[in-house]
């Protein structure tokens, strides 16, 4: 039976990189015997220039109903003078809370043929593969009380609450300890332990998951160590795990040492293996509409797709296999071209892929 899959190219470059992914699986279909069907809808800026909300009904049923999601991205200088409950990043967050994507997977894999994009030496990062875990769905973004309120003072104070339960904790560090037995078999854990009693918690449930895992080796670090050695010494992490914040600045962190936000993909998956697969990169609103965004990252996003919803291994392989072959051929898109480098555009690279692919039959 065909796998579902539902396109959301958003705003920005969004509609460009994903019209090249898009090519990108047409050919796995057409040529490699890859069983999907796709079907495309509105979410973000678009979604609400159409019907007035970032994430229409019909999105959110088609997204429930499909077996993954391909995110291009939303958001733009457009849509910000909008109430913060129709902006364009409520529609990804509709899309996380509607899905139960808890666990978001941000891998920072550094190219060699990349490698002088890194602002780190080459000897700190060459052949960097890390992945950070993050929770996605709970944490201080989430607790309750949460809001600003005036004190009898007239003065204002701000309040968000870290809170996880146990069995959020949980779910969490075994996709963690799962992808680290198909990988390098280390798990790191960063938490606050030392002041903050939710991730005292968070440790005790990692070391107790951990034990289920007698082939990972588990170790454990505060979040501002973690930060330092992303910097110091990133190859020493296999897979990180995370909570929500922790992790998206961490997350953040680890993309920038491989110098190329252009290249690098995300995933962000449900108890059912259903999940939401997009760039980590933004509309980048300055190069829209131009043909100049680097499709990469999206289109290595449907490599992570077909490996972790579509249960296609090998189909996810052909494309990393391509990717590496462009980027072999010494194609650049403008953001990973080095100094005095010819670079091509959004289209050609997509194209670039797609042939590299066919080549592997
Ligand atoms: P951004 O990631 O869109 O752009 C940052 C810089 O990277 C820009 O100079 C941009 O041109 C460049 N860039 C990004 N992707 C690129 C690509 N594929 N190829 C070549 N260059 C690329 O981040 P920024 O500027 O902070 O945000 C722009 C808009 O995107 C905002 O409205 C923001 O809210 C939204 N955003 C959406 C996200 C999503 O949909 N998941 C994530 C991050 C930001
Ligand atoms: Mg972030």
């Amino acid at each position: 039976m065909s796998k579902k899959i539902l396109i959301l190219p958003g705003d920005g470059i969004g509609p460009e990189i994903v019209a090249e992914a898009v090519k990108v699986l047409a050919c796995l279909r057409d040529d490699f015997g890859l069983a999907v069907e796709t079907e495309e809808a509105l979410v973000g800026g678009a979604a609400y220039d159409a019907e007035g909300h970032p994430l229409p009904e019909a999105t959110l049923a088609a997204a429930q109903a499909a077996d993954a999601v391909l995110l291009g991205a939303v958001g733009g200088p457009k849509w910000e003078p909008l109430d913060i409950s129709v902006r364009p990043e409520k529609g990804l967050l509709g899309l996380r809370s509607g899905l139960g994507l808890f666990a978001n997977l941000r891998p920072a894999i550094l190219y060699p043929q990349l490698a002088a994009a890194s602002a780190l030496k080459p000897e700190v990062v060459a052949g960097l593969d890390i992945l950070i875990v993050r929770e996605l769905t709970g944490g201080i973004y989430f607790g309750r009380p949460r809001g600003v309120e005036t004190l009898d003072s007239g003065e204002r104070k701000g309040i968000n609450t870290l809170v996880y339960t146990e069995s959020e904790i949980e779910r969490i560090c075994r996709v963690a300890f799962d992808l680290a037995m198909k990988r390098g078999k280390r798990v790191c854990s960063v938490d606050k332990a030392n002041v903050l009693e939710c991730t005292e918690l968070w440790r005790e449930v990692a070391t107790r998951v951990g034990a289920d895992y007698p082939d990972v080796e588990l170790s454990h670090m505060y979040v501002d160590n973690a930060a330092m050695q992303l910097v110091r010494a990133p190859k020493q992490f296999d897979v990180m795990v995370t909570t929500n914040m922790f992790g998206d600045i961490l997350s953040d962190c680890a993309a920038m040492l491989t110098g190329s936000i252009g290249m690098l993909p995300s995933a962000s998956l449900n108890a059912d293996g259903q999940g939401m697969y997009e760039p980590i990169h933004g509309s980048a609103p300055d190069i829209a509409g131009k043909g100049l965004a680097n499709p990469l990252a999206t289109i290595l996003s449907v490599a992570m797709m077909l490996r972790y919803s579509l249960n296609e291994p090998a189909q996810a392989e052909r494309i990393e296999q391509a990717v590496a072959a462009v980027l072999d051929q010494g194609l650049r898109t403008a953001d990973i071209a080095g100094e005095g480098m010819e670079t091509v555009g959004t289209a050609q690279m997509g194209d670039a892929v797609v042939a590299a692919l066919r080549l592997l039959r």
